[in-house]
């Protein structure tokens, strides 16, 4: 009687679980990287460009953040508004 199978086919499933175990580590490392802090940039504090202090407008008045930064609520940074130029 002939195989049915060839011989190889042993060590499938060996091939197949050291498979899923790498596929695993690769998926588990690219979560942690891509959800991580790093790549999310967190703590990421640059030097503003305009010294600005929120001492009187935010702080004494208590203007809504949403009066000068009116894009924070559908935009991945806080706008500010930008003067007039003059004609
Ligand atoms: C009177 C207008 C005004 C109001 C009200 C205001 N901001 Fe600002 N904000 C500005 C300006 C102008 C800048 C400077 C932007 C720059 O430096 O590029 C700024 C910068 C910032 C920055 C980045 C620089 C820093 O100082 O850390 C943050 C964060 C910020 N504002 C948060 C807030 C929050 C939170 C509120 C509400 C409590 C608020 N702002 C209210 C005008 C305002």
């Amino acid at each position: 009687m002939s195989e049915i199978f060839p011989k190889w086919t042993n060590k499938l499933p060996g091939i197949v679980l050291a498979g899923l175990i790498v596929l695993g580590g690769v998926v588990s490392y690219g979560v942690y990287y891509y959800v991580g802090p790093a790549y999310g940039r967190a703590g990421y504090q640059p030097t503003q460009p305009v010294s600005f202090s929120h001492a009187i407008h935010a702080d004494q008045l208590g203007l809504d953040c949403r009066y000068c930064h009116n894009g924070v609520e559908t935009s991945w940074f806080s706008e500010y508004p930008i003067p007039p130029r003059p004609v």
